[in-house]
């Protein structure tokens, strides 16, 4: 295990944000993460763990230890708990796409609508990933990590993950405190696919696919986020950049009263989810340019460094555009991306 001092993090976030980590390292194995966090720990270091760096705004330079995992392995455990499921465990650095076709490809089906999400296995249950339909929730049994404070290993059960849209403990009462280091899916032999989201039941109502295998409904997926959101070699994003906002049905009727086109999405609870591409677009700011950063032309809730934008301006674009959204809708959107560094740092 290397320790750097001072390394530049630009090339390792999807939105090519400039900031320096104080002190980093990347972890190839268990092993190497329980050596890093314990040395953090000697030196009173505070640690921060980055994954694809796909779901981060680097406001800055991040103080402490920046701990890059780079584990791999993806393994079929011995037998689920029913007959019908299929486990498969993963480690926290394998790539999120790369695990997906590879359970597809052993014919373990489940994970196809959450085709081609950027990042790494373990970064996936922090923030619940989820589209098309389906939210690793669906399909999470357990995960595995390390207590950053004492080094000792963890087991979460579903339950103790807390799971909500976009959220689960990691990123609430257990926030800083895990680095999750392999993750385990429950998954099906039986290739019954779910192509009820709307943009996916147009595609295949469009194709002669009428029955699609879940190779066929990935292979869908990935087309329609080629077409919808932007590469981020192309031009650097972190995808979705606000959560969408859940309403109670009596806070929607009254906003659909005003703008009878609001589109809104029933949640088994009774809320409504409502998408904030939606109002953002409705209140003209797609295609509009921040400093150096800007509203995607194709997709209202994707903010995009259009040139070599800092943190601190891209922030400042998603502070105006929640404060407009807040005037016209009256309603406060939230940040979707962990926030990472401070410019006011010192390093
Ligand atoms: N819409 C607009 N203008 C736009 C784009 C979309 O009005 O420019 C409206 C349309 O009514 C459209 C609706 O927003 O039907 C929903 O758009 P979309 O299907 O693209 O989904 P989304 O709600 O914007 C969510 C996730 C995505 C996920 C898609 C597909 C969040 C925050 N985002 O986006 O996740 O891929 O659904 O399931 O929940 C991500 O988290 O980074 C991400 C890309």
């Amino acid at each position: 295990m290397n320790i750097s001092a001072n390394v530049s993090l630009l090339a390792l976030n999807t939105l090519a944000l400039p900031g320096c980590a104080e002190f980093f390292c990347r972890v190839s194995t268990n092993e190497e993460l329980a050596e890093a966090l314990a040395y953090a720990r000697a030196e009173k270091l505070t640690v921060t763990i980055l994954g694809g760096g796909s779901n981060v705004v680097l406001a800055g330079d991040i103080a402490g230890l920046v701990v890059q995992i780079a584990t791999r392995g993806i393994e079929q455990c011995p037998q689920g708990d029913d007959a019908q499921s299929i486990h498969w465990t993963a480690a926290a650095g394998e790539n999120w796409h790369r695990f997906v076709q590879h359970t597809l490809a052993e014919k373990s089906y489940g994970l196809e609508n959450l085709s081609l999400i950027p990042g790494l296995v373990g970064a996936a249950p922090i923030q619940n990933i989820g589209a098309y339909g389906l939210e690793i929730s669906d399909r999470f049994v357990s995960l595995e990590a390390l207590n950053m404070a004492t080094g000792k290993a963890v087991h979460f059960s579903k339950s103790d993950c807390e799971f909500g849209y976009r959220d689960s403990v990691f990123k609430q009462g257990g926030a800083g405190q895990f680095v999750v280091t392999s993750v385990t899916v429950a998954l099906s032999e039986q290739a019954t696919v779910d192509i009820s989201y709307p943009a996916l039941a147009a595609a295949f109502a469009e194709s002669s696919q009428k029955a699609p295998t879940p190779q066929q409904v990935s292979a869908a997926v990935c087309r329609i986020r080629q077409q919808k959101l932007p590469d981020p070699a192309v031009q650097p994003n972190a995808g979705s950049f606000f959560k969408n906002p859940v309403l109670s049905s009596e806070q929607w009727q009254q906003l659909q009263a005003e703008y009878p086109q609001l589109p809104g999405y029933p949640q088994p609870d009774g809320t409504i989810k409502l998408p904030a591409a939606w109002l953002i677009d409705q209140a003209g700011w797609k295609g509009a340019a921040g400093q150096g950063c800007g509203v995607h032309r194709e997709h209202a809730l994707v903010l995009v460094n259009s040139g070599a934008c800092s943190g601190q301006q891209l922030l400042q674009l998603a502070g105006d555009i929640v404060v407009d959204i807040e005037q016209r809708f009256g309603i406060l959107l939230v940040i979707e991306p962990q926030v990472f560094g401070s410019l006011n740092t010192p390093v």
